[in-house]
């Protein structure tokens, strides 16, 4: 049987990871964390493809493609997650398992942040744990597609 494929997308400014406020998102590059993730995917058998967009339209396109070319998303949308609709439909529609990330607790944060459009179309929700949120994730959505075969 062919590995699950997953989808790890990072949206605004997570290019600059490394960066960009270190005090709150860590001195790990997104090239780093990529790479972490593709190890971590493949030491569970699955294979993992990596895209970061500042653009949330090239974001809802990636979204619509995984709907026939990926078994799951890991998905941290970053400033997105709090304004957009777009991406909340993206995601329902694609009816694959979804884990959302943030790399910072969102909840110790402005009250901006508090609220996540995408977590209703989320399995589950990870924050505050910097890149071993991505890890946990990648392990959570390998239990939820085992699961999906055994079913
Ligand atoms: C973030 C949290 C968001 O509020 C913020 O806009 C980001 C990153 C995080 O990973 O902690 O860009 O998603």
């Amino acid at each position: 049987m062919p590995a699950p494929r997953v989808l790890i997308l990072n949206g605004p400014n997570l290019n600059l990871l490394g960066t960009r406020e270190p005090e709150i998102y860590g001195r790990i590059t997104l090239a780093d964390l990529e790479e972490a993730c593709r190890a971590k995917a493949e030491a569970l058998g699955m294979s993992a493809t990596c895209q970061q967009s500042n653009h949330e339209g090239e974001l809802v396109s990636w979204i619509q493609q995984a709907r026939t070319e990926q078994d799951g998303l890991v998905i941290n949308a970053g400033a997105y997650t709090h304004t957009s609709v777009a991406l909340l439909d993206a995601l329902l529609a694609c009816e694959r398992p979804v884990i959302e990330v943030h790399l910072s607790n969102i909840f110790r944060r402005e009250s901006f942040r508090h609220h996540s459009y995408i977590s209703q179309a989320a399995d589950g929700v990870i924050c505050g744990l910097g890149k071993t949120g991505y890890l946990l994730a990648l392990e959570a959505l390998a239990q939820l597609l085992k699961s999906e075969l055994d079913a």
